[in-house]
Protein backbone atom coordinates (compact mmCIF):
# COMPACT_ATOMS: atom_id res chain seq x y z
CA UNK A 1 0.00 0.00 0.00
CA UNK A 2 1.35 3.23 -0.91
CA UNK A 3 1.82 6.45 1.84
CA UNK A 4 0.79 8.99 -0.60
CA UNK A 5 -2.68 10.04 0.45
CA UNK A 6 -5.37 8.54 1.39
CA UNK A 7 -7.00 5.62 -0.58
CA UNK A 8 -9.96 6.67 -3.13
CA UNK A 9 -12.94 7.02 -1.80
CA UNK A 10 -15.02 3.67 -3.71
CA UNK A 11 -18.01 5.72 -5.91
CA UNK A 12 -20.39 5.01 -4.15
CA UNK A 13 -19.36 6.40 -1.25
CA UNK A 14 -18.59 9.45 -3.36
CA UNK A 15 -21.70 10.09 -5.26
CA UNK A 16 -23.59 10.08 -2.10
CA UNK A 17 -21.48 11.33 1.06
CA UNK A 18 -24.55 11.65 3.70
CA UNK A 19 -27.44 9.44 2.40
CA UNK A 20 -28.01 5.90 2.83
CA UNK A 21 -29.45 3.97 -0.95
CA UNK A 22 -31.22 0.65 -0.21
CA UNK A 23 -32.51 -1.25 -3.22
CA UNK A 24 -35.21 -3.96 -3.29
CA UNK A 25 -35.20 -6.85 -6.15
CA UNK A 26 -37.04 -9.80 -6.40
CA UNK A 27 -39.20 -11.75 -8.85
CA UNK A 28 -43.36 -10.90 -9.63
CA UNK A 29 -45.04 -11.42 -6.15
CA UNK A 30 -42.01 -11.58 -3.69
CA UNK A 31 -43.95 -8.71 -1.82
CA UNK A 32 -41.05 -6.02 -2.23
CA UNK A 33 -43.47 -2.93 -2.29
CA UNK A 34 -44.84 -4.24 1.30
CA UNK A 35 -41.58 -4.27 2.12
CA UNK A 36 -40.28 -1.01 1.04
CA UNK A 37 -43.03 0.43 2.60
CA UNK A 38 -42.24 -1.19 5.88
CA UNK A 39 -39.07 -0.16 6.17
CA UNK A 40 -39.33 3.11 5.28
CA UNK A 41 -42.40 3.37 7.85
CA UNK A 42 -39.91 2.53 10.54
CA UNK A 43 -37.13 5.12 9.20
CA UNK A 44 -39.53 7.60 9.77
CA UNK A 45 -40.33 6.52 13.28
CA UNK A 46 -36.58 6.42 14.05
CA UNK A 47 -36.43 10.01 12.97
CA UNK A 48 -34.78 9.57 9.54
CA UNK A 49 -35.57 11.00 6.39
CA UNK A 50 -36.84 8.42 4.53
CA UNK A 51 -37.78 8.40 0.67
CA UNK A 52 -39.65 5.33 -0.95
CA UNK A 53 -39.29 5.12 -4.67
CA UNK A 54 -39.51 2.46 -7.21
CA UNK A 55 -38.79 1.75 -10.95
CA UNK A 56 -40.21 2.04 -13.80
CA UNK A 57 -42.05 5.08 -13.12
CA UNK A 58 -40.84 6.87 -10.02
CA UNK A 59 -40.61 10.45 -11.99
CA UNK A 60 -43.62 11.72 -14.60
CA UNK A 61 -41.58 10.99 -17.44
CA UNK A 62 -40.88 7.50 -16.39
CA UNK A 63 -44.60 7.12 -16.14
CA UNK A 64 -45.38 7.28 -19.55
CA UNK A 65 -42.03 4.55 -20.05
CA UNK A 66 -43.67 2.23 -17.59
CA UNK A 67 -46.86 2.66 -19.43
CA UNK A 68 -44.83 1.38 -23.06
CA UNK A 69 -42.47 -1.10 -21.47
CA UNK A 70 -45.73 -2.95 -19.50
CA UNK A 71 -48.31 -2.67 -22.35
CA UNK A 72 -48.91 -6.01 -23.75
CA UNK A 73 -50.35 -4.72 -26.73
CA UNK A 74 -46.56 -4.26 -27.96
CA UNK A 75 -45.65 -7.60 -28.38
CA UNK A 76 -43.23 -6.88 -30.91
CA UNK A 77 -40.55 -4.13 -28.77
CA UNK A 78 -37.03 -5.27 -29.50
CA UNK A 79 -35.38 -6.74 -26.65
CA UNK A 80 -32.77 -3.48 -27.05
CA UNK A 81 -35.57 -1.18 -26.94
CA UNK A 82 -36.94 -3.01 -23.70
CA UNK A 83 -33.42 -2.59 -22.62
CA UNK A 84 -32.82 0.90 -23.59
CA UNK A 85 -36.22 2.06 -22.17
CA UNK A 86 -35.59 0.46 -18.65
CA UNK A 87 -32.00 2.56 -18.83
CA UNK A 88 -33.98 5.91 -19.75
CA UNK A 89 -36.31 5.45 -16.55
CA UNK A 90 -33.58 4.81 -14.77
CA UNK A 91 -31.59 7.66 -15.65
CA UNK A 92 -34.29 10.33 -15.12
CA UNK A 93 -34.70 8.59 -11.65
CA UNK A 94 -31.44 9.10 -11.42
CA UNK A 95 -31.34 11.99 -12.13
CA UNK A 96 -34.18 13.39 -10.57
CA UNK A 97 -34.86 11.43 -7.61
CA UNK A 98 -31.89 9.59 -6.60
CA UNK A 99 -29.20 11.96 -6.95
CA UNK A 100 -31.00 14.70 -4.79
CA UNK A 101 -32.25 12.66 -2.02
CA UNK A 102 -28.98 10.97 -1.75
CA UNK A 103 -27.01 14.33 -1.51
CA UNK A 104 -29.98 15.57 1.01
CA UNK A 105 -28.84 13.15 3.45
CA UNK A 106 -31.94 10.89 2.85
CA UNK A 107 -32.12 7.10 3.26
CA UNK A 108 -33.85 6.17 -0.26
CA UNK A 109 -35.28 2.85 -0.56
CA UNK A 110 -36.17 1.48 -4.10
CA UNK A 111 -38.42 -0.77 -5.73
CA UNK A 112 -36.56 -2.33 -8.59
CA UNK A 113 -32.85 -0.67 -9.77
CA UNK A 114 -29.92 -1.99 -12.04
CA UNK A 115 -30.41 -5.40 -11.31
CA UNK A 116 -33.79 -6.09 -12.35
CA UNK A 117 -32.50 -4.54 -15.99
CA UNK A 118 -29.35 -7.40 -15.33
CA UNK A 119 -31.98 -10.65 -14.67
CA UNK A 120 -34.90 -9.43 -16.95
CA UNK A 121 -33.52 -8.09 -19.81
CA UNK A 122 -29.64 -9.16 -19.60
CA UNK A 123 -30.43 -13.03 -19.05
CA UNK A 124 -34.35 -12.69 -19.53
CA UNK A 125 -34.31 -11.78 -22.93
CA UNK A 126 -30.52 -13.19 -23.60
CA UNK A 127 -29.06 -10.49 -24.48
CA UNK A 128 -26.30 -10.86 -22.17
CA UNK A 129 -25.34 -9.03 -18.58
CA UNK A 130 -22.42 -7.03 -20.28
CA UNK A 131 -23.99 -4.83 -22.27
CA UNK A 132 -27.04 -4.25 -19.90
CA UNK A 133 -24.91 -3.26 -17.04
CA UNK A 134 -23.05 -0.95 -19.63
CA UNK A 135 -25.98 1.22 -20.22
CA UNK A 136 -27.11 1.11 -17.05
CA UNK A 137 -23.95 1.94 -15.34
CA UNK A 138 -24.12 5.12 -17.86
CA UNK A 139 -27.61 5.73 -17.53
CA UNK A 140 -26.81 5.96 -13.93
CA UNK A 141 -23.69 7.38 -13.23
CA UNK A 142 -22.03 4.47 -11.74
CA UNK A 143 -24.90 4.83 -8.48
CA UNK A 144 -24.84 1.65 -6.70
CA UNK A 145 -27.09 0.92 -3.71
CA UNK A 146 -25.20 0.53 -0.37
CA UNK A 147 -27.84 -2.28 0.08
CA UNK A 148 -29.67 -4.56 -2.37
CA UNK A 149 -32.63 -6.67 -0.17
CA UNK A 150 -33.10 -9.55 -2.84
CA UNK A 151 -36.58 -11.26 -1.76
CA UNK A 152 -35.72 -14.48 -3.16
CA UNK A 153 -38.81 -16.81 -4.31
CA UNK A 154 -39.68 -19.45 -6.97
CA UNK A 155 -41.37 -17.94 -10.23
CA UNK A 156 -44.02 -20.61 -9.89
CA UNK A 157 -44.85 -18.94 -6.44
CA UNK A 158 -44.43 -15.92 -7.85
CA UNK A 159 -46.12 -15.54 -10.70
CA UNK A 160 -49.31 -17.63 -9.15
CA UNK A 161 -49.29 -14.48 -5.85
CA UNK A 162 -49.23 -11.81 -8.56
CA UNK A 163 -51.67 -13.48 -11.38
CA UNK A 164 -54.26 -13.39 -8.41
CA UNK A 165 -53.56 -9.69 -8.00
CA UNK A 166 -54.37 -8.45 -11.35
CA UNK A 167 -54.26 -8.99 -15.33
CA UNK A 168 -50.60 -10.24 -16.20
CA UNK A 169 -48.46 -7.14 -17.43
CA UNK A 170 -46.30 -7.93 -20.70
CA UNK A 171 -42.95 -9.34 -18.18
CA UNK A 172 -45.55 -11.28 -16.19
CA UNK A 173 -46.63 -13.14 -18.90
CA UNK A 174 -43.45 -14.41 -20.13
CA UNK A 175 -42.64 -17.94 -19.83
CA UNK A 176 -41.87 -20.14 -16.62
CA UNK A 177 -38.32 -20.52 -17.93
CA UNK A 178 -37.40 -17.04 -18.51
CA UNK A 179 -38.84 -16.53 -14.98
CA UNK A 180 -36.52 -19.27 -14.20
CA UNK A 181 -33.52 -17.35 -15.60
CA UNK A 182 -34.41 -14.02 -13.87
CA UNK A 183 -33.97 -15.65 -10.54
CA UNK A 184 -31.25 -17.45 -11.28
CA UNK A 185 -29.31 -14.17 -11.96
CA UNK A 186 -30.61 -12.05 -9.30
CA UNK A 187 -29.32 -15.04 -7.08
CA UNK A 188 -25.80 -15.41 -8.91
CA UNK A 189 -25.66 -11.08 -8.60
CA UNK A 190 -26.06 -11.71 -4.51
CA UNK A 191 -23.48 -14.53 -4.23
CA UNK A 192 -20.98 -12.40 -5.94
CA UNK A 193 -21.23 -9.71 -4.01
CA UNK A 194 -22.21 -11.08 -0.23
CA UNK A 195 -21.42 -7.88 1.84
CA UNK A 196 -23.33 -5.91 -0.20
CA UNK A 197 -26.30 -7.88 -0.35
CA UNK A 198 -29.24 -9.23 1.77
CA UNK A 199 -31.14 -12.45 0.36
CA UNK A 200 -34.09 -13.63 1.80
CA UNK A 201 -36.63 -16.10 1.54
CA UNK A 202 -39.77 -14.12 -0.07
CA UNK A 203 -42.19 -17.24 1.80
CA UNK A 204 -40.95 -16.36 5.03
CA UNK A 205 -43.62 -13.97 6.69
CA UNK A 206 -44.20 -10.36 5.92
CA UNK A 207 -43.23 -9.08 9.70
CA UNK A 208 -40.13 -11.82 9.88
CA UNK A 209 -38.72 -10.49 6.77
CA UNK A 210 -39.25 -6.81 7.63
CA UNK A 211 -37.67 -7.43 10.96
CA UNK A 212 -34.58 -8.84 9.51
CA UNK A 213 -34.36 -6.00 6.82
CA UNK A 214 -34.44 -3.26 9.78
CA UNK A 215 -31.66 -5.26 11.41
CA UNK A 216 -29.41 -4.79 8.49
CA UNK A 217 -30.29 -1.28 7.93
CA UNK A 218 -30.44 -0.52 11.16
CA UNK A 219 -26.70 -1.89 11.37
CA UNK A 220 -25.79 0.18 8.51
CA UNK A 221 -27.39 3.58 9.98
CA UNK A 222 -25.82 2.87 13.50
CA UNK A 223 -28.97 2.20 15.35
CA UNK A 224 -30.77 -0.43 16.86
CA UNK A 225 -34.29 -2.37 15.20
P1 LIG B 1 -44.20 -3.72 -11.62
O1 LIG B 1 -45.69 -3.69 -11.76
O2 LIG B 1 -43.54 -2.57 -10.97
O3 LIG B 1 -43.80 -5.11 -11.03
P2 LIG B 1 -43.32 -5.55 -9.62
O4 LIG B 1 -44.45 -5.27 -8.69
O5 LIG B 1 -43.06 -7.02 -9.83
O6 LIG B 1 -42.06 -4.78 -9.33
O7 LIG B 1 -43.62 -3.94 -13.08
C1 LIG B 1 -42.31 -3.87 -13.32
C2 LIG B 1 -41.97 -4.93 -14.36
O8 LIG B 1 -40.86 -4.47 -15.11
C3 LIG B 1 -41.58 -6.25 -13.72
O9 LIG B 1 -42.11 -7.30 -14.48
C4 LIG B 1 -40.09 -6.26 -13.85
C5 LIG B 1 -39.84 -5.43 -15.08
N1 LIG B 1 -38.54 -4.74 -15.12
C6 LIG B 1 -37.61 -5.08 -16.09
O10 LIG B 1 -37.87 -5.98 -16.90
N2 LIG B 1 -36.43 -4.42 -16.14
C7 LIG B 1 -36.12 -3.40 -15.27
O11 LIG B 1 -35.03 -2.81 -15.35
C8 LIG B 1 -37.09 -3.05 -14.28
C9 LIG B 1 -36.80 -1.94 -13.31
C10 LIG B 1 -38.29 -3.75 -14.23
Amino acid sequence: MSDDGPPALPVEAAAHPRGLFVAFEGGEGAGKSTQVRLLCEWLTAQGRAARATFEPGGTPAGAAVRAIVLDRAHTGLSPRAEALLYAADRAQHTHAVLHPALAAGEVVVTDRYVDSSLAYQGAGRTIGLDDVAAISRWATQGLRPDLTVLLDLSPETGLARARGRAVADRLESESLEFHERVRDTFRTLAAAEPGRYLVLDATRSVDELAADVRERVGALLGVRS
